[in-house]
């Protein structure tokens, strides 16, 4: 499989990244094609919610054009997404947000019959760490982002919450354990493309 991991989080080496990459060496490991991005130094512009993505039957994309240009244009080319993000406050980070948010362009007509979208079965996961102990922490992260998939008509491929994550210690190889798990179970019943 195609495979694009975004990072979200501010900090580079930080605990978001550490697990990030224990998943996408496993996945490395499977044998699947993986790009990376790293969004904070990007320039990703908000959505303007202008509405010219909408005015057309056909999926046209952002009108926008900045560093998300290209990243949207690896989305749409990947079979799954793996979203990443430490939480912040509740939420996921800020450039993450907004990339997630120019992804209104991905589709066109949601709620009708013509309902069509650029990513239209790609696999989409998420993968958040946190400080909290909880996974409910990070509940309304993960409801929005299963929320998500409906109108990309896209496929929720998985969901991960690493709590606890104060000190790089915590990260353990239980920890590790759980991101491998994860990255086989993105893949289940998936092929090598
Ligand atoms: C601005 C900010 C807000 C945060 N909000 C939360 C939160 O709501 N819940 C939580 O469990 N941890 C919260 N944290 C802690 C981080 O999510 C946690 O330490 C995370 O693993 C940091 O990831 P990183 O090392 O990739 O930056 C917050 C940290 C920052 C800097």
């Amino acid at each position: 499989m195609k495979v694009l991991t975004l990072q979200g989080g501010a900090r580079k080496n930080g605990n978001t990244a550490t697990v990030l990459g224990w998943v996408e060496e496993e996945l490395v490991s499977m044998g699947h094609e993986v790009s990376s991005v790293y969004l904070q130094n990007k320039e990703i512009k908000g959505c303007l919610a202008c509405g010219k993505c909408k005015e057309t039957m056909e999926v046209v994309g952002c009108i926008q054009k900045d560093d998300a240009t290209e990243i949207l244009d690896q989305m749409v080319a990947a079979d799954l997404v793996v979203f990443s993000s430490p939480l912040y406050f509740w939420g996921i980070a800020g450039p993450l947000k907004s990339l997630i948010d120019r992804t209104y362009s991905f589709y066109v007509d949601y709620h009708q019959p013509e309902h069509a979208s650029l990513v239209e079965g790609q696999r989409q996961a998420l993968l958040v760490t946190g400080a909290g102990a909880w996974e409910n922490n990070a509940e309304a992260t993960f409801t929005a982002f299963e929320r998500l998939q409906k109108p990309h008509r896209a496929i929720l491929g998985g969901n991960l919450y690493i709590g606890k994550c104060t000190t790089a210690e915590n990260l353990d190889e239980s920890v590790k354990e759980r991101a491998i798990n994860f990255a086989k179970l993105l893949c289940r019943n998936k092929a090598v493309l």
